[in-house]
């Protein structure tokens, strides 16, 4: 008997470093997936992955990194009081790992749908991205939020899922008229990438605990964030900004949309601090395409890949233009 659990990467257009300040985000699904196959193990649980395989028990995680996440998934079902035999577990993907389009996510969500249909637990969508986000916070070291999960189980390729990550109340929602989707990899390994993104994180709580809001997604009067000190004022700023674009978003035709994103980089760029050079000059040769609406980095930052909106139809076309006029080795990952 074989079990088998397929769950896609995302892309988020609009809504970046608001997910853990329980604030709103805009993610859509891509075509790429990750498909995990269980079959009945021995003793112990037998991954194959990326050409490798690993050997763990329940007892001690492993050292592997994506390793880490099927233990993750296992334990925290395990915690639900669902047992899990040992098992066989195939991963195959073709999410592009490393660049900012949810490989993880794409990983745990189709693991616990393997899971799901291996032990019958009864498990929505909402309880898989649950499970998923607390296998990556409590099993592989990275303080994420909610958005690449809630994307990964509940979101389709072309269309936007509005997440209010507060209250998980969330909403499908259609590209601008008239645009399409490119994602662009920088080529730029993303460095610090985990502890950055856990810094930027510890940063936006201390803020929200000087300013006396229970996140800072509650922060009501921008100008409450001059009492900040710096870097804290722009790490607010950018969160209190951001959520307001996304809300702006969800209103926009095509070319609102794209200025809301180019002020999104700029924002991640000057006040979050989680852009780089080659991120920076990416975005600004795909905003130089006339085809193109807007672009920004999309995911964590520290490197990884960068969105633009496009006009439909033109989205590989301005891609490769903005590509033979960057200075870095970027590729196209979608469409
Ligand atoms: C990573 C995290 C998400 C989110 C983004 C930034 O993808 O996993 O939870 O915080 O970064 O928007």
């Amino acid at each position: 008997m074989t079990w088998i659990g397929e769950a896609p990467g995302r892309v988020n257009l609009l809504g970046e470093h608001t997910d853990y300040n329980e604030g709103f985000v805009l993610p859509a699904a891509i075509a790429q997936r990750t498909r995990v196959a269980l079959r009945q193990g021995r003793e112990a649980f037998l991954l194959r992955a990326l050409g490798r395989s690993t050997q763990f028990t329940l007892d001690s995680p492993p050292a592997e990194q994506s390793a880490k996440y099927v233990y993750g998934c296992i334990k925290e079902l395990e915690a639900l009081g669902v047992p899990v035999p040992p098992l066989e577990i195939h991963v195959s993907s073709e999410v592009p790992m490393g660049v900012g389009l949810s490989s993880s996510a794409a990983l745990e969500v189709a693991t616990l749908r393997a899971l799901r249909a291996c032990t019958g637990a009864a498990l929505d969508d909402v309880a898989i991205a649950r499970l998923a986000q607390r296998a990556e916070v409590r099993h592989a070291g990275v303080q994420c939020g909610i958005m690449d999960q809630m994307a990964s189980s509940l979101a389709e390729a072309g269309t936007m899922l509005f997440v209010d990550t507060r209250t998980l109340e969330r909403r499908k929602l259609p590209l601008p008229l008239g645009s399409e989707i490119a994602v662009v990899d920088s080529g730029v390994a993303r460095s610090l990438a985990a502890s950055g993104y856990n810094a930027r994180r510890a940063e936006s709580e201390l803020a929200a605990r000087h300013l006396g809001v229970p996140a800072l997604r509650d922060v009501a009067k921008p100008e409450t964030l001059e009492a900040l000190r710096e870097p804290l004022r722009r790490r607010a700023r950018h969160v209190v900004t951001e959520n307001r674009r996304v809300l702006e978003a969800l209103e926009a035709d095509a070319p609102a949309f794209g200025r809301l994103m180019k002020a999104s980089h700029a924002s991640l760029r000057d006040d979050y601090e989680v852009s780089t050079a080659e991120l920076d000059e990416l975005v600004a040769r795909l905003s130089d395409q006339p085809a193109v609406y807007g672009a920004r980095l999309t995911g964590a930052g520290f490197g990884g890949a960068c969105v633009a909106l496009c006009r439909t139809g033109e989205a590989r076309r301005a891609a490769e233009a903005a590509l033979a006029r960057y200075s870095g080795r970027g590729r196209i990952l979608v469409p």
